[in-house]
Order: structure tokens, then sequence, then C-alpha cells
């Protein structure tokens, strides 16, 4: 190895304090971002090229150089080493071993502002369409279960008490549009994100004669950011990448929670399969519906990560600043979590047993349909408010009598309004109450069809 370990060295006369070295240190984490720097700094000698800065045969040796590095990285043979402070050093070093001085060009006009800025959004290219696809593919695994158990009856809840029938596949798309809006903000994201920064340098924009459209073009970036300064103090695109995966965590935390009451022996509507559940080490009985918990609990820290890198950035003085360095721990983290969220919600959603004859039958307790009695009602002319406050008599003479609504004779119903005949009987059926919510967006069987339809075609890729 040639030259001092640090990159800008000769200024200093003193060596770095080990404590402060081990303390500003990146490469623990940064060194994620490999692949990406390689693929920026060819990039950036080709632009150099372009600009008379390097020979061809200069940009040729620094080029080939650098795609030896990128072999040595999916080889896994690179050798990272934690006295080169960050992954940008660790590459230039290596490039230098490998083609010697010219390797000394390589940074001309540029700085580690720029170039992070870079390898973050490149990064984040990558990250998007891989939760773009877990999500996709959690939709189709929700809208598999959903064209199973079509017309399945289930009681819907609001305050969490029993509220009016729904099926069950209703409940189940609702979270397939959820993910669709997350897959939109992925979407938007990236969008976003796809601004080059390089040739902002430090702050100030490079000195040379950059053609930074012609850069752009090479790395596939839609736009060329139009100030320097923004361009090497910006991290919204993380930031909407943590915010997005914020509120999918939510989205997946509220399905993970469903399911894990609806396991409870008190609702009893589904089973997780053996291979999804665990046990305990106590009590021999028990099965645990550990992976949904899990789902549930992570989005705290998916909370918390958007929540870092906010309050990292909040008040930073124009332009970079080193605390912007802790932005990387808090999104490889929402980054992994993610990922395993929606590795594993799949195949967990495949495996469930539906208990749709418990889901049913409790469909059409607790006066589930005494909506639908109200609306008979306004059919036959009376207004709502009346309505409602009819009802809500015939409801506590239920309630006295211990009878269900369907158990109330007809001649008992018809002391409460003469404008209630024997066809009330039919119109107050879970069946009945499902098939009056024929709306776009409603719960009747044939909307729900129409629906799944819909969601159908969300999920080409
Ligand atoms: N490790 C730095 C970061 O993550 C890269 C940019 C460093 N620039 C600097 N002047 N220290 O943000």
């Amino acid at each position: 190895m040639t030259g001092p370990s640090k990159l800008w060295g000769a200024r200093f006369r003193q060596a770095a304090d080990p404590a402060a070295e081990r303390f500003t240190a990146s490469l623990a984490f940064d060194r994620r971002l490999a692949t990406q720097d390689v693929t920026g700094s060819i990039a950036w000698a080709r632009a150099l090229a372009r600009a008379a800065i390097l020979t061809t045969a200069e940009a040729t040796k620094i080029v080939e150089g650098l795609e030896a590095v990128r072999a040595e990285l999916q080889a896994g043979t690179f050798v990272f080493r934690p006295e080169l402070e960050d992954i940008h050093t660790n590459v230039e070093r290596r490039l230098q071993e490998l083609v010697g001085d010219v390797a000394g060009k390589l940074h001309t006009g540029r700085s580690r502002n720029d170039q992070i800025a870079l390898d973050e959004r490149l990064y984040l290219r990558e990250v998007v369409a891989a939760a773009r696809e877990g999500l996709r593919a959690t939709q189709a695994a929700l809208v598999e279960r959903a064209a199973e158990t079509e017309d399945a009856p289930m009681p819907g809840y609001t305050h969490l008490q029993r509220a009016q029938p729904v099926v069950l596949a209703h409940h189940l798309l609702a979270y397939v549009f959820m993910l669709q809006r997350d897959r939109e903000r992925f979407v938007a994201c990236a969008a976003r994100a796809d601004v080059l920064p390089l040739g902002a340098a430090a702050l100030a924009g490079t000195a040379f004669p950059i053609d930074r459209e012609a850069l752009a073009a090479d790395l596939g970036f839609a736009a060329v950011s139009p100030n320097s300064l923004d361009a090497v103090s910006d991290r919204d695109f993380l930031l909407e990448f943590l915010a997005a995966a914020a509120i999918a965590g939510m989205h997946l935390s509220r399905l993970a929670a469903d399911l894990t009451l609806w396991a409870t022996a008190e609702f009893g509507f589904v089973e997780f399969a053996d291979a999804f559940a665990t046990g305990s080490s106590i009590m021999p009985q028990k099965k645990n519906p550990d992976v949904a918990e899990l789902i549930r609990g992570k989005s705290g820290r998916l909370y918390g990560n958007l929540v870092a890198v906010l309050t990292t950035m909040k008040g930073l003085p124009l332009s970079y600043n080193s605390d912007m360095q802790e932005d990387k721990e808090p999104f490889f983290d929402s980054v992994d979590t993610l990922e395993a969220i929606l590795g594993v919600l799949p195949p967990l959603l495949a495996s469930l047993t539906f208990r749709v004859d418990r889901m049913r039958q409790a469909a059409g307790e607790q006066y589930s349909t005494a909506t639908d009695l109200a609306d008979y009602l306004v059919r036959k002319g009376l207004p709502f408010r009346q309505a409602h406050e009819l009802v809500g008599r015939v409801v506590r003479h239920a309630l006295e009598k211990g009878l269900r609504l369907d158990e109330i004779s007809i001649e008992e119903l018809t002391t409460f309004s003469p404008l209630i005949g024997p066809d009330v009987k039919a119109a107050l059926t879970v069946e009945a109450s499902l098939a009056a919510r024929a709306v776009t967006g409603g719960t009747a069987p044939e909307a729900v069809r129409r629906a799944l339809g819909r969601a159908r075609a969300l999920l080409t890729p």
C-alpha cells in the first residue's frame, strides 16, 4: 500500500486519535454502497475523458481497474480495510493498487459529498424496485385468498364492535388497495430521486467542464440537479423512502394485528399453519402467532428510522454536514426490515386456514342487520332518523327478551310500525344485508367480484 491512509492527510501534523478515527469511520455500514460507488466512479471517469481532463488511455485504464474492483466485490474477494475510513477510500485505494498513480486522477473535480449523494440515489433505485415487488407479491397472496373465499360472510367491525356483515374477501381486498398506495408512494419516491447530484462537487459545482447531461444519461438519471448546494444537502429522497416504508409498515402491522386477533380462541376466525407459529417454553398447549406479532412490532423501527433521519436533518445549515453520515444505518435498517416482512408475509398468508363457518355464524349475531331494518323502513317511506329511533327500540326490546333480531315474530315487529310486513324477514338475513351493498366499493358479492377484477389488474409487476 502506498501513500497516507487518509485522503486528506497532508494538511495534518498529527495522526488521528484512534477513538476519533473509530468514531468517524463509516465503512462498517457504507460498504453496502460498494458497487454503486464503483458504478458512479466509472461514469465519472468517462465524463472526465469527455471533458478532456483524462486522456482516453487514462480513462480506459481507470475504467478497467474499476471493473476489476467490481469483479472482486461480486466474487466476495474484495478486502475491506477498516483503517481506510469509508467505502470511497477503500475503492480508490484498491484502484490505485491495481492501476497505479493514474488512479489519483479519478477524484478530479469531484467530492465525497456529491459522490455519496450519488451512491445513495443509485442504491435507492434498487431497493425501491425490491420493495415494490415485495408489496406486489403480498397483494397477489391476498388476492388469491380473497378469490377462494369470495362469498364467505364475516362480521365487519367499527370500534372493534360487530357492526355490519361484510364478506371476508372484502376485508382482504382492503389491504390490497392499501398496499397499492404504498407501491405508488415508492414509485413517486423513485421518480423524485431520479436526479443526478454528481457534478455538484463539494458544494459549489465542479470547476471542470463536465457535461452533466451526458453523465446523467450514462447513469440513467432523468434529470440533473439544478443547484449544487441543494444537491449535496438534500436527503429528501431517503426521507421519502423511509416515509413510504413507515406507512407500508403501518398497513402491514394492521393486517398482522387482524390476523393475531382472529387467531384467538375468542374470535376463532383463522388458524395459523404450524410452520408460521411457535410454541411456549412453559405452556405445552400454546400456539403463538409470533410471525404476525413481529410484523406488527417491526413497524416501530420503521417509524423510528424515519424520525431519526428527520431529526438529524432538522436545522442543518447548508450545505454538507457530517451529521448526514447518520442517514445510512436507519435507511439500511428500513430496507432490511421491509424486505424481511415482505419475504415472510406472502407464504404466511397462503398458509392460513380461514374458519368460514365461525365467521358466517358470527356475521349474523349481535343485531348486525339492524341497519337493514332501518333501511327497510326507509324504503317504505319513513325518514331515516325516525327509522333509526324505531329500530333502536326494537333492539332494546330484543335485548330485554334475550332474542336475536330474526327471532322476533312478525306480529311483534308490526307492533312497532304498521310499515313492517312479512317481507321484512328476507331483508334481515346476512345474505340480504350483503347483497344490498352493491355500490362500487361495497361488500355485496357481485361488487366484491368487480373489485377483485380491479385488484387482479394491479398485480402486473
Ligand atoms: N461518509 C460520508 C457520508 O456518509 C461521505 C461524505 C463525506 N464527506 C466529508 N466531507 N466527510 O455522508
